[in-house]
């Protein structure tokens, strides 16, 4: 194969730059062809695809965001408007794709794969970090740092004003971002869509701490696992103690890629261009125990995100 693209798609995620800048230094190093698809399928529909060289990555190792830009792109769905993106492609005679984004998509390369034959290589670009088939993908580390950031600067406040607070984050359906941050910054309680929770027993504890002394109490939202004010409002109702509301929004999803990321997004980079150089089929990359796998796009979806239910256990333990 000697000419390829690569396209950012779904939500931004820190370390994307990183991988482009992997895969399009891997191309070059063998030297095939690589250009780059701007907005995800929403451009590549469109025919947004320019030529990249070595320098179109140089001082972006370090950057969040991903300077091919992303879109959320619904109509990819149809079969007309893949069509459309096959004819971009083949237009450039580009012969490969590399995707960097999420399992939304990952179905979409799995439709330009078995519908027009095109061999694509799907990266694991999110901070969700909610792929069963893979231990981590590109942005989730630094996502939870930023987090953990965010609860490190609340607690301050927290425990200066004896004040509880509710602290809303992203994730999606998965519960991972929550989980991490909340472990690793000792929040007392962490809401999760995986485990179910009682809002009384929740609010009774926070009552009975309050009586033993410890006046300040740190609840960590998942935001696929409730909404913020209802929850809130329930706690202060049942315990009569005030629940402050901070939703950490898109800070979590921008900034710089952490070490983690950047050593993820330059082996998936890597490993996306050895697959098509070597004529591999249309896969997904991923890591498992710390070793790069592949797996065809069927599998990606097969079972649920493994949810770590001893590290939900132990935080929980050491919270108290
Ligand atoms: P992520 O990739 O992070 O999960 P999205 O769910 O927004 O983010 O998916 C990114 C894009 O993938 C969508 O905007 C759409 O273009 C494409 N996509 C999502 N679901 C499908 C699907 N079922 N079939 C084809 N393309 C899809
Ligand atoms: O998938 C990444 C993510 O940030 C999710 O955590 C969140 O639910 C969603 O994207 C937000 O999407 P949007 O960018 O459309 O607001």
């Amino acid at each position: 194969m000697e000419r390829i693209a690569v396209l950012t798609s779904g939500g931004d995620a820190p370390g994307m730059n990183a991988c482009i800048r992997a895969v399009v230094r891997t191309a070059l190093n063998n030297k095939m062809d690589i250009y780059g698809v701007e907005r995800g399928y929403a451009g590549l529909v469109k025919g947004e695809i320019t030529r990249l060289g070595t320098r179109s990555v140089s001082d972006m190792i370090h950057k969040g965001g991903t300077f091919l830009k992303t879109a959320r792109c619904p109509e990819f769905k149809d079969i007309k408007v893949q069509q459309q993106a096959a004819e971009a492609l083949s237009a450039f005679g580009i012969e490969g794709l590399v995707v960097i984004g999420g399992d939304g998509t990952f179905r979409g390369a799995k439709d330009l794969s078995d519908n027009f034959g095109i061999k694509v290589v799907g990266i694991p670009g999110t901070i969700d970090n909610d792929l069963s088939y893979t231990d981590y993908t590109v942005g989730f580390d630094t996502a939870v740092n930023t987090v953990l950031w965010a609860i490190n600067n609340l607690r301050d406040t927290m425990h200066s004003h004896d004040r509880v607070c509710l602290l809303e984050v992203m994730g999606r359906k998965c519960g991972d971002i929550a989980l991490y941050a909340g472990a690793a910054g000792g929040a007392e309680y962490v809401l999760v869509p995986e485990i179910p929770f009682d809002l009384d027993e929740i609010s009774s504890s926070i009552k009975k701490s309050y009586l033993r002394g410890k006046t300040s109490n740190m609840i960590i939202l998942a935001e696929g696992a409730g909404n913020r004010d209802e929850i809130a409002a329930y706690i202060k109702e049942k315990s009569g103690i005030n629940v402050k509301v901070t939703n950490f929004g898109y800070i979590q999803r921008g900034g710089s890629p952490n070490m983690a990321d950047r050593i993820l997004a330059a082996r998936f980079g890597y490993h996306a261009v050895e697959m098509l150089r070597n004529d591999g089929d249309s896969c997904a990359i991923g890591i498992r125990h710390n070793n790069v796998i592949t797996v065809p796009f069927s599998e990606v979806a097969n079972g649920d995100k493994k949810f770590d239910k001893r590290l939900y256990d132990i935080a929980h333990i050491l919270s108290l």
